[in-house]
């Protein structure tokens, strides 16, 4: 249906799961505090499409990036943990996303969508 909820327990940092909502990948990683660090110390005036780290994530919970997997070029899925920021690489034409997934590199025109998600608790997300 519309929303899903999801038990993120299991995630240990520094990982990632994928999960479907809707029919779509959405990527649940759990982030290092040396992957939020890089997100956060980033210039906006580096970015295509710039936002925060804080405006990607929710507060109290900004090792939780909660990411729709679809690349924003031509949907392919990205491959967490490579390209040149340490975040996901699109292996399709080349797209670059940080540990925030916002793009950086390559043709994809913005940042990895996020999905409406809530925190119903430190363990659970109900997304859409
Ligand atoms: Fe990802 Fe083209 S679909 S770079």
């Amino acid at each position: 249906l519309a929303s899903i909820e999801f038990d993120i327990s299991n995630i240990p940092e520094g990982q990632s799961v994928t999960i479907l909502w809707r029919g779509l990948p959405v990527f649940v990683r759990h982030r290092t505090p040396a992957e939020i660090a890089e997100a956060q110390a980033v210039p906006l005036s580096d970015l295509k499409d710039p936002a925060t780290d804080e405006e990607r994530t929710k507060e109290g919970h900004e090792q939780w990036l909660i990411m729709i997997a679809n690349c924003t070029h031509l949907g392919c899925v990205p491959v967490g943990d490579s390209g040149d920021f340490d975040g996901w690489f699109c292996p399709c034409h080349g797209s670059h996303y940080d540990t925030a997934g916002r793009i950086r590199k390559g043709p994809a025109p913005s940042n990895l969508v996020l999905p409406p998600y809530e925190f119903l608790s430190d363990t659970l997300v109900q997304i859409g």
